[in-house]
């Protein structure tokens, strides 16, 4: 089984906390990843599942076993840590064999398996040469090819692929997925890249200052974060965020800003009755989320174009409201210029509503 419980777990270094009352698992076969920004805790978290690092309160669990007080080398986990320490003097084969070898197993099985993962890491004409022979990409790939000839019960990655360029980023998130799932190992992948966390994992986990913020599928932390930080960290462009109140409008309750009062759905208006009586709130809407046109419609409400961006496909339209600033996805046929009058609505299946002193979601 190598399934693992993370539980109560603190990381203190000297009087700063670097992961606070930490709470999570992960089931065996699961790829989890640990998302958050620098400095947030991920790799302290990594590093004492590897051993690396002591637990200063609480335990960790793989299956049953506690093993807070076990060795790194008997934890059966194989690892790639942001600085790759490959030997120095040994090829790029002689790395990734090397772990084989002092298994014993047989020349011909280590072949195999080198083969194969330098093939699917793109580093099969680099097998002859030395680390100090290899670009930063190449040498990540020579430690991620290190860590799965192992086939260990569990992986854990730290930022393995920030080094790659973004074709061949896209090509390792595919490989990767695949290669755990063939494999049906463990896996705790750390990234602070939330492109890889909701392409990759069954579940994410995101972190902020050392603290849980939201644990959960891909699709659960993007369409229903827990608070307006996992909004804003989650998504690219990212979320807008404007200052609204609460108001009855004929018979419905209504979300306020200086440029528009426009009803809640009904089932949105429930929870804000039962929960959000008379504080201010925090509407979050991502930039696809909001439609643009030339024309007024029902609950629209107008802006003005300050600026557009085509990007390829898309294209990013900054909208001026009054005192605050919207970025839209637009369709790319859209025609409006600089200083231009648009009409905005937002999709209010899709919009959240958040406290505006805690930032908790309602919805
Ligand atoms: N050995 C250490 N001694 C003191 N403080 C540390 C040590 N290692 C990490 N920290 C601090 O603990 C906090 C969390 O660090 P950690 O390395 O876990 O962050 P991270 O999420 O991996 O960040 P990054 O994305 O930059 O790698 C940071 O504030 C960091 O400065
Ligand atoms: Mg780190």
């Amino acid at each position: 089984m190598a399934s693992v419980t993370i539980a109560n777990v603190w990381k203190y270094y000297g009087k700063t906390s670097a992961v606070r009352d930490l709470n999570l698992n992960c089931n065996d076969g699961e790829f989890l990843c640990v998302l958050g920004p620098s400095g947030c805790g991920k790799s302290s978290t990594l590093r004492m599942l590897a051993g690396l690092e002591h637990i200063s309160a609480g335990d960790i669990l793989f299956g049953e076993r506690r093993i807070n007080d076990i060795p790194p080398k008997d934890r059966d986990i194989a690892m790639v840590f942001e600085n790759y320490a490959l030997y120095p003097h040994k090829t790029v084969y002689g790395n990734i064999a090397n772990s084989l070898r002092l298994r014993g197993m047989s020349k011909a099985d280590i072949q195999q398996r080198v083969q194969k993962a330098a093939r699917m890491l793109e580093i099969d004409h680099l097998l002859d040469r030395r680390p100090g022979e290899l670009s930063g990409g190449q040498k990540q790939r020579t430690a991620i090819g290190r860590a799965i000839v192992r086939e260990p019960r569990l992986f854990l990655f730290d930022e393995p692929i920030a080094h790659l360029d973004a074709k061949l980023r896209a090509h390792m998130r595919v490989e990767l997925k695949l290669m755990q799932r063939d494999l049906r190992t463990t896996m705790i992948y750390v990234t602070h890249d939330q492109l890889e966390a909701l392409s990759m994992a069954d579940r994410v986990a995101v972190m902020h200052e050392g603290v849980l913020q939201q644990f959960g599928p891909p699709q659960e932390v993007y369409h229903r974060p827990a608070n307006r930080w996992v909004a804003g960290f989650v998504g690219e462009p990212p979320m807008n965020f404007l200052d609204c109140d609460l108001a009855e409008e004929g018979g419905d309750l209504c979300v306020r800003h200086p440029n528009f009062t426009t009803p809640l759905l009904p089932e949105q208006a429930q929870i804000m009755q039962a929960k959000g009586g008379g504080r201010g709130v925090t509407l979050g809407i991502r930039p696809d989320e909001i439609a643009l046109a030339a024309e007024p419609g029902l609950h629209a409400f107008s802006g003005q174009v300050m600026i557009t961006e085509p990007l390829g496909g898309d294209l990013l339209v900054d909208v001026i409201l009054e005192g605050s600033k919207v970025l839209v996805k637009a369709k790319p046929n859209y025609r409006g210029g600089r200083g231009e009058v648009c009409h905005l609505t937002f999709d209010r299946e899709r919009w959240h509503l958040f406290d505006r002193e805690d930032g908790q979601a309602y919805f």
